[in-house]
């Protein structure tokens, strides 16, 4: 078959909501500085959708730090590769920093998350190498696996039976091949809020040897009594051998960093094919990451207000009925029985009657059969912004209890003679 007759007839499980959801549910177009208060279509909205845990995104001295730095470098500089000419003094003063932050012997810049990962998967593993990571791992993680020509095993998603199982697995493979076993997690599975198992996979290594790569993108600087990520948090950020954090959430930023002992920092920075072969880290991002590492050291009060936050709003919405999973994060889903359709419904009314923004999150994202709405909780709502968030969720919770976005669903389907395939 033609290859683009292919993608017409199968545009894939999301592209197939294109028609039906593009430019509201998906691909939604926000006005205005960033915040808890934003426009969408020209409506104000309570904006539940940004991984801006700590609010620094439109931070005064963050903004300022940016705008100082682009002012004296350009947004672009250093136009090359680290290796080949893109090494700066800041580059290596906020590894320096995020090393000590994250209690590591050093630390690397990526100048994304995602190509960072997909290479430290690939830099770290050779073909006898057996990889054990969990079934729910983000798409970055999956993609670095996928590079592997060795073997590799998941385990059902933080089941430590599983985990069990599949490193004595990975053991007998590993015996046979001579080789070593790498588990992947994440310290927070970003869709569901729980924190993975970090430390009774940990505990594994009494039985098992293997190393553990654990992916913090939103643990770092909201977990832990210092802000290190979940490690911290469940005591053994020491038994993590490489740390991985994108600047994407907590940082506000772009870029990201891994971190470990010093040979194997070293190992990964003369070996990551996305890194030696692309652009590094740009200044404005590296002296504002500088200011933004400091405001994460410096002012704990705002990741305690965030955490104030993310208690009044989950303790909340629980209250009301609803089921937000076993979140123990800032991450806060709010379960939805139903079909993708409906949550967009639910979603729709949330915004236009009641003006609050969430996202709402199916497969791929999510496994199949799941749907969610997503609230991130940062630093900067207020008391009201939560307040009227749960009234909203309050009213709604009897339609949605009652069918009314189930046969609003149906109503929409029918009329606009939709079909789409279950998910
Ligand atoms: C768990 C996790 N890992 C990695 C990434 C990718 O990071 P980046 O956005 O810096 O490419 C993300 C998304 O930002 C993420 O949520």
């Amino acid at each position: 078959m033609d290859i683009f007759e292919r993608i017409r007839q199968n545009p894939g499980p999301l592209g197939q909501f294109a028609d039906y959801g593009e430019g509201y549910f998906v691909f939604p177009k926000l006005d205005g500085p960033i915040g808890p208060r934003m426009k969408f279509q020209g409506k104000d909205v309570i904006f539940w959708s940004a991984n801006d845990y700590l609010g620094l995104c439109n931070h005064p001295e963050v903004k300022k730090a940016d705008a100082d730095a682009a002012a004296e470098y350009g947004m672009f500089y250093p136009m090359g590769a680290r290796a080949m000419s893109g090494e700066t003094d800041q580059h290596q003063q906020l590894e320096k920093e995020l090393a000590e932050f994250v209690q590591k012997e050093s630390a690397y810049l990526l100048n994304f998350g995602y190509q960072g990962m997909v290479s430290i998967i690939d830099a770290l593993v050779g073909k006898n190498d057996v990889i054990v990571y969990d079934v729910d791992s983000h798409a970055c993680i999956v993609d670095g696996v996928r590079l592997h020509i060795g073997k590799r095993f998941t385990y059902r998603h933080n089941d430590l039976e599983s985990v069990e199982k599949n490193l004595q697995r990975a053991t007998k493979v590993a015996s046979e091949t001579g080789g070593g076993i790498l588990l992947i997690t994440e310290g927070v599975f970003g869709m569901r809020g729980q924190q993975g198992k970090l430390k009774e996979i940990a505990a594994l290594k009494s039985k098992f040897n293997f190393r553990m790569l654990v992916d913090d993108a939103h643990g770092f600087g909201t977990l832990g009594t210092t802000g290190a990520g979940a490690g911290e948090e469940q005591g053994v950020q020491d038994q993590i051998d490489v740390y991985f954090s994108t600047f994407a959430k907590s940082m506000a930023g772009f870029g990201a960093f891994v971190a470990g002992d010093k040979e194997i920092i070293r190992y990964l920075k003369y070996n990551m094919r996305s890194q030696i072969f692309a652009k590094s880290l740009t200044m404005p991002m590296v002296i504002g990451g500088l200011k933004r590492l400091e405001l994460l050291r410096t002012r704990p009060e705002i990741r305690a207000k965030l955490w104030e936050n993310v208690v009044k709003l989950q303790t909340g919405l629980k209250n009301i009925g609803y089921n937000i999973g076993d979140t123990n994060t800032c991450v806060t889903p709010v379960f939805i029985q139903g079909s993708p359709v409906e949550a967009t419904q639910l979603s729709k009314d949330l915004r236009e009657e009641y003006g609050i923004f969430t996202s709402v999150v199916s497969y791929p994202v999510i496994p199949k059969g799941m749907i969610l709405l997503r609230l991130i909780p940062t630093a900067s709502h207020t008391d009201a912004d939560i307040n009227e968030t749960l009234a909203a969720f309050a009213a709604i919770y009897e339609k949605l209890e009652n069918g009314y976005y189930k046969k609003l669903e149906q109503k929409l389907l029918e009329e606009q003679n939709l079909t789409f395939k279950p998910i």
